[in-house]
């Protein structure tokens, strides 16, 4: 380890990732705005780190590999991830895979550059590989955190208005986007998936909010005139 890995420049990589996501042309706007999404995940770790504070992890690894987790997605092939209604096509979920072995890739060349040791980038890197990796056995402490921070910094609030973003990427009426928000919403954020006690209490509390603003949404799209 040396000195610039106890003490990241976190802004100079984020803007690295950030240029690759606003060059896909996709990545950087409506629904899948990842340079929205990352800042979640790095912002939502160091709420998690710092509940766990007395605990045995390395910060600085955990933060640098929230900000290139999902930078692999600027470089996968997004027509054939949707039709143009902003349904899967088939095939898809191997697509999307293959952001998890891009973004390492892209992590470690970027950190090169910068001269993080080798060490410190593999750590890195070990997480970025397996952020979506759910069932690994033995995970590490680090990651456990990292795959935490994906699912709570995506939940509550913030699932509404991605919701809301994709139904305007791909023109779905209001209350279509309703409907879909009450369908999907909570389930995709169930606790099943959280490693740590202590995210699942996070999660908890964003979820009640979440239900909260379902709720009072179906009531805004209650009309006679509607079925
Ligand atoms: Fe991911």
């Amino acid at each position: 380890m040396n000195e610039l890995d106890k003490n990241p420049n976190y802004k100079i990589l984020w803007n690295e990732a950030k240029k690759l996501f606003k060059e896909s042309g996709f990545f950087s706007y409506g629904c899948y705005d990842e340079t929205f999404c990352t800042i979640r995940v790095f912002e939502t770790a160091k709420e998690i780190m710092k509940i766990l504070k007395n605990k045995n992890f390395n910060e600085q690894v955990v933060l640098v590999a929230s900000i290139f987790h999902d930078v692999g997605k600027a470089k996968i092939n997004i027509n054939k991830v949707f039709n143009k209604n902003g349904e899967d096509k088939k095939g898809a979920d191997a697509e999307w895979g293959k952001h998890s072995i891009l973004s390492p890739i892209i992590a470690r060349k970027i950190l090169k550059k910068y001269k993080y040791s080798d060490e410190f980038i593999e750590k890195v890197c070990y997480l970025i590989k397996n952020h979506d990796n759910k069932n690994l056995k033995n995970k590490t402490l680090e990651l456990k955190i990292l795959q935490d921070a994906d699912l709570v910094g995506d939940s509550g609030i913030v699932d509404i208005a991605r919701n809301f973003a994709n139904g305007g990427q791909f023109k779905r009426s209001i209350l279509d986007n309703i409907k879909r928000i009450k369908k999907f919403g909570i389930l995709r954020y169930g606790d099943y998936n959280i490693n740590l006690d202590e995210s699942k209490k996070l999660i908890k509390e964003k979820n009640e909010l979440l239900i909260n603003l379902i709720n009072d949404l179906d009531k805004l799209s209650n009309s006679e005139l509607e079925d």
